[in-house]
């Protein structure tokens, strides 16, 4: 247990207290592939934050007479009571009590909603677990003094223990998370921003094409585990370390080759982990490879610095400044939508994070 996250002063109140915060997806271009309890990366992870793709969470906070020993709630998704959230939010609340003990004292009415498709396919536990987490660090400001330090790394950790990848949803533009050489204040316990990035990547783009929208075959969960008996695994865990290393000075100096160079790899070694673990899985599907071969021709043919990343399902997300996003998004409708299920696609951009709505 980590005791300087524990909210030891926060005394609850019997005030009805109302905290609304939304908070954004992210993609990650070097990618968290492996972990170790609790909810600890095997490497460091490196991420954009996005803008469009967000979840508005409102969470009311109801005091109770007595304490209890678990934390009670409800929670309602685009309008409807959502009993298969509940496990995960159950093995949440029961990790997070330890550091949020004032949370026995309420009923928490939990109220959700995405700007994104559901199902898309896009990752909405980063959204959802970062603004959950924002709500909860708003009512232990309430209840004791936080700095705005404090806060936004008490959201991180929090956002960590639901997903990984959550805790790199609460600031922008570029969010580490993970202990690295060469990232002095990184840590594996919550994601850090990155500063000194290059103009070029602050207000970059990422059409993300939802290639296939059905549920995934397998979870990140699963694909985390597979990673303890996997062959290369301690080689891929020093790659993407090593990966990070490089990425830095390309987001410095703003070297979009560089850039694409190492995204691309990244992202398809992710997928290559897959494919070559016990049992084996692959998640890209026909359509996938067709945009990553489109996107290559027409970088080839048009010299626009346009690139690709993946997370664990099929979507593509299409990377390029903002500079040339009239071109792309032109190759985009004429080239790309075809293999986007019902011709869909999200144009989202880097962003900050968390806000208050
Ligand atoms: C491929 O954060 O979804 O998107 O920690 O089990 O919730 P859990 O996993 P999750 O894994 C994300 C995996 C990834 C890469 C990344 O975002 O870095």
């Amino acid at each position: 247990m980590e005791e300087s996250f524990v909210a030891i002063n926060a005394q609850p109140t019997k005030e009805i207290f109302t905290s609304r915060w939304q908070a954004p997806s992210n993609i990650a271009l070097i990618k968290y592939w492996g972990k170790t309890a609790p909810q600890l990366p095997k490497n460091a992870s490196l991420s954009f934050t996005l803008s469009n793709a967000v979840t508005l969470t409102e969470v009311v906070f109801m005091p109770l007479d007595k304490p209890t020993n678990k934390v009670f709630f409800s929670i309602v998704f685009e309008g409807e009571e959502k009993p298969s959230f509940r496990p995960k939010l159950e093995a949440f609340f029961a990790n997070i009590l330890l550091y949020q003990p004032f949370l026995a004292y309420y009923q928490l009415k939990i109220t959700s909603q995405n700007t994104f498709p559901h199902s898309s396919g896009i990752a909405s536990s980063a959204s959802s677990m970062a603004a959950l987490a924002a709500c909860l660090v708003d009512l232990e400001s309430q209840l004791t003094i936080l700095s705005e330090n404090e806060k936004i790394n008490k959201i991180s950790f929090l956002a960590r223990l639901g997903s990984g990848s959550a805790c790199r949803s609460a600031q922008g533009p570029v969010m580490a998370w993970g202990s690295h050489p060469k990232l002095a204040d990184a840590s594996d316990l919550l994601a850090v921003a990155v500063n000194d990035i290059h103009s070029v990547f602050k207000d970059f783009c990422d059409a993300i094409l939802l290639i296939d929208k059905g549920q995934k075959q397998v979870s990140s969960t699963l694909g985390h585990k597979l990673m303890h008996q996997h062959p290369y695994a301690d080689q891929r865990f020093a790659q993407a370390n090593t990966h990070l290393a490089e990425l830095l000075p390309i987001l410095q100096q703003g070297d979009l080759d560089g850039f694409i160079s190492i995204v691309e790899k990244e992202a398809l070694h992710l997928h290559a982990m897959m494919m070559t673990s016990d049992p084996y899985f692959i998640l890209m599907q026909p359509n996938t490879l067709s945009v990553i071969n489109k996107i290559w021709s027409f970088r080839k043919e048009t010299g626009i610095p346009v690139c690709f990343t993946l997370d664990a399902g099929a979507n593509v997300h299409v990377l390029y400044p903002n500079n040339v996003a009239e071109e792309v998004n032109h190759f985009i409708e004429v080239e790309l939508l075809q293999f986007c299920q019902n011709r869909q696609c999200v144009h989202d951009r880097v962003g900050s994070g968390i806000k208050k709505y």
